[in-house]
């Protein structure tokens, strides 16, 4: 067999040492340290939270049997399955940390999935959601996390934050590899792949940062305060999105 065929397994990273530590912090919460209204603001936060790693699963799931229909290479299709188990990863413990400030278990319910298959079968129905979504939402989401990571001081929030920022840089990684390989395949997908990434920039330049803030400030539970929030990703469209499209449709 030609050496270079069958590639390394892009396998998920080893993060027990800290769902370990991630389980102790769950172990020591005490209730009894925050305010009734705080952690009931904190569990709403993160049941939200973890609907959306939740409703991922199936996004990468459904980006696995694109790439299938397309013919793509072995390795995206490894990519793509082990982002599907860190989303499982990051829903449980989403609703673990929801179902320990709320104070009782809460979990995802039925998912609908009808039509999931439909707009499936050309590599521009995959690139495109795969720009907007994958480069553009989890660069930002990655960089969220991490800032939210820094700024949390409740230390089950932190730890949760620590595993999702990285799995989600990853994640993004992923979807520029994708998008790449995407236009090497087909170059004429470069313009509509221009123009939807321009469109994604636009939404996040133009965002509207709302009047008055959060009614509860959840920081150190791992959120951040929306305005900060919109600063980081148009610093990040700059800084972080932008060079990184010039460099892929060069
Ligand atoms: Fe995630
Ligand atoms: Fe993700």
């Amino acid at each position: 067999m030609p050496r270079g065929v069958v590639h390394q397994t892009r396998g998920a990273r080893d993060v027990s040492p800290l769902l370990s530590e991630f389980e102790r912090a769950v172990a020591g919460f005490d209730r009894s340290a925050f305010e009734p209204r705080r952690l009931s603001a904190a569990a709403a936060a993160w049941a939200r939270r973890a609907s959306f790693e939740h409703a991922s699963i199936a996004a990468f799931d459904r980006f696995a049997l694109g790439l299938l229909a397309v013919g793509a290479p072995p390795e995206l299709l490894e990519g793509a399955h082990v982002a599907a188990v860190e989303e499982i990863r990051h829903s449980r413990i989403g609703y673990a940390l929801a179902s320990l400030y709320g104070g009782e278990p809460l979990g995802p319910g039925p998912l609908d999935v009808s039509g999931a298959l439909e707009g499936l079968g050309t590599l521009e129905e995959l690139a495109v959601p795969a720009l907007v979504e994958g480069c553009v939402g989890e660069t930002l989401s990655a960089i969220e996390a991490e800032e939210s990571h820094r700024r949390a001081t409740e230390p089950a929030a932190k730890l949760a934050l620590r595993i999702i920022a990285d799995e989600e840089a990853r994640h993004a990684e992923y979807a520029w590899a994708f998008v790449r390989w995407a236009v090497e395949t087909e170059r004429a997908l470069a313009v509509p792949l221009r123009r939807a990434l321009g469109e994604s920039l636009d939404r996040v330049r133009l965002a509207d940062p709302g009047h008055g803030c959060e009614e509860v400030p959840l920081v150190e539970f791992g959120f951040l305060p929306r305005a900060d929030r919109l600063d980081l990703q148009r610093t990040a469209a700059r800084d972080v999105l932008t060079p990184a499209a010039a460099a892929l449709f060069l």
